[in-house]
């Protein structure tokens, strides 16, 4: 009897090439579904990700995600049993930290603890880096807490900063790296949590 699939709520702002690339790891795979898109910013290009892969998008307001019931009931009518925040650049509040404890993990384009925290994201994080001339970067999964960037970390993996690094050409070499390894620490994870 096949146990019933892992439902994984995508949480981003931007682009969505993150999300692009879990929703075709798992697309083949009977055991997880990708079942909710959620998004802070109208027009994000991850909402068209959502709707080229026929799966449910919630646009969601300030008031009610921090002081509403943060959009618990979407999540329980998609069954969300893992949230992953892919560039979702909204602080998660208590009440979805509280409901899905040790179930939302997070992707940061920087060797935490360095160059994590408030405002640090996006281009802002390789601008620091480079600036302080640092000699790698790279990327850190891990779980989510109440405080930005904070939680234990899952997994790390780094690259090298050349002379000639530029925000442009180092944003290239995380966005590698997120896209080598974000699907395959999903996947880790929820092989790690599955009812034996
Ligand atoms: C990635 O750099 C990720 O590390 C950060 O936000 C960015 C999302 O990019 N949290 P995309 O929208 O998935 O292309």
């Amino acid at each position: 009897m096949t146990s019933k699939p892992v439902h994984i709520a995508i949480f981003a702002s931007g682009a969505g090439s993150n999300a692009r690339r879990i929703i075709e790891y798992f697309k083949e795979d009977p055991g997880v579904e990708i079942s909710l898109v959620v998004c802070n910013k109208p027009g994000a290009g991850v909402l068209q990700v959502a709707s080229d892969h026929h799966i449910p998008a919630v646009l969601i307001e300030r008031d009610r995600f921090f002081k509403g019931d943060g959009y618990l009931p979407d999540l329980e009518k998609h069954r969300v049993d893992l949230l992953v925040l892919a560039g979702f650049l909204w602080k998660v509040p208590e009440k979805i930290i509280q409901a899905y404890p040790g179930k939302i993990i997070n992707i940061h384009p920087a060797l935490l603890p360095a160059y994590g925290g408030k405002g640090m994201y996006g281009h802002y994080v390789h601008e620091a880096v480079l600036a302080n001339r640092e000699p790698l970067s790279g990327i850190t999964i891990h779980y989510v807490d109440e405080h930005y960037d904070h939680g234990d970390t899952i997994f790390q993996a780094t690259c090298r900063i050349e002379e000639n690094d530029t925000v442009e050409s180092l944003s290239q070499k995380i966005q590698q790296l997120e896209h080598a390894h974000y699907p395959e620490v999903i996947a880790g994870i929820i092989k790690k949590q599955k009812p034996r």
